[in-house]
């Protein structure tokens, strides 16, 4: 008589009563899976990336798989493939290697999963169906509009001399950002305003592997031994904050200060922190700043409409192929930080607290 009240309890009044707990719901299906797979946490814009991504997701319900690939291609493929046994839904990727992912995406797009190329436009595959990014030319327009203006050149000011310090060959961004800029500053260096002593003026000849901080400072130190052992380089264009640290430090090796032998302009990108305060000491010149919770939040607000089945918000339709396809894409507007507009724009938008000056 008390097991078969026991097991009335269990059977009938237990389901009965959990249904009416706030939040218990019988029809709860698991939360839909989305991969992320970052590049690298070496540089700290891919973790803020990385972590905002996987926070918005959250926030719309879905579970979040976020892998940093320490830079390397093939540990990349990897996690990817993880993320397809998974059953991911929607994989976004900040691909470490644009041009090798074709064979795993194609695998992915086999068993129906939509691919978003995060920021770097993955290469020579129709398995990517989105592409989310910050303007990659206004990127490079931005850095090259900034040194025209503050060295006259408009005004035919000049003849300054000039070196470039360009990206990794194997990140489509990287040509994009070169190409933007030198759209700016080709004229000038025809017109002899802007004089490259080094000579070294393709992208290919001042590229630098994996934007690597001391490959950038050894290149820097060798043109300025050959070439300015008698002249002041003037600027330097440096598509972003790791290859402008490394010039840096082989400027500042070479003597160049801030009182009489006077650093050049130097251009960034990203509006890393420790830039922040060599852009407020006077060493760096600008950076560009990306903000990367706009770009995250417009990433899962994609993810949300594949999901659910309806057309993601794209505002460009022409200019990214990737040598298969035109992507449809959502670009986000990069703006220059420089010391006059920092505060404004990276305190007062609480992208940084102010204390970052302190660590
Ligand atoms: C990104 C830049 C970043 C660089 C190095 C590029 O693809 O667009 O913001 O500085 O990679 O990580």
């Amino acid at each position: 008589m008390e097991s078969n009240f026991k097991k009335f309890i269990a059977v009938i009044l237990l389901p009965v009563f959990l249904l009416f707990i706030p939040g218990c719901d019988f029809d709860d299906k698991p939360a839909v899976k989305i991969g992320v797979a970052m590049p690298t946490k070496t540089r700290q814009r891919w973790n803020q990336d990385g972590a905002n991504i996987e926070k918005y997701l959250h926030d719309q319900g879905f579970a979040a798989d976020l892998q940093f690939a320490d830079n390397k291609p093939e540990l990349q493929i990897s996690q990817i493939a993880a993320m397809i046994n998974e059953g991911c839904k929607v994989i976004i990727v900040g691909a470490v290697d644009v041009q090798s992912l074709a064979g795993i995406l194609e695998e992915a797009k086999a068993v129906g999963i939509s691919i978003i190329s995060y920021d770097r436009l993955i290469m020579n595959t129709d398995a990517v169906d989105y592409y989310a990014t910050f303007d990659n030319v206004a990127v490079g327009i931005v850095q090259g509009e900034y040194i025209e203006e503050k060295l006259g050149l408009k005004e035919g000011k000049g003849p300054y001399n000039f070196e470039i310090t360009a990206g990794s060959e194997d990140d489509s961004n990287a040509f994009y950002f070169f190409e933007g800029a030198m759209e700016i500053l080709r004229p000038y260096i025809k017109s002899g305003q802007l004089v490259i002593n080094s000579g070294q003026s393709t992208f290919k000849q001042c590229a630098i592997p994996h934007w690597k901080e001391d490959i950038s400072r050894a290149r820097m130190t060798e043109i300025l031994q050959k070439n300015y052992s008698d002249k002041h380089l003037d600027v330097v264009l440096c598509a972003n904050d790791s290859t402008a640290f490394g010039v840096i430090k082989a400027l500042r090796d070479a003597g160049y200060n801030l009182t009489d032998k006077k650093m050049p302009l130097v251009t960034g990108q990203d509006a890393d922190k420790k830039n922040l305060k060599m852009i407020i000491a006077g060493e760096q010149t600008m950076s560009i700043f990306k903000d990367t919770r706009i770009l995250a939040m417009q990433t899962v607000k994609m993810v949300k409409s594949i999901v659910e089945g309806k057309m993601p918000e794209t505002n460009d339709m022409g200019n990214y192929n990737n040598g298969v396809k035109i992507l449809p894409s959502f670009l986000v507007r990069p703006l220059f930080v420089d010391k006059d507009n920092y505060r404004e724009v990276l305190f007062d938008s609480g992208y940084y607290n102010e204390s970052v000056l302190d660590e």
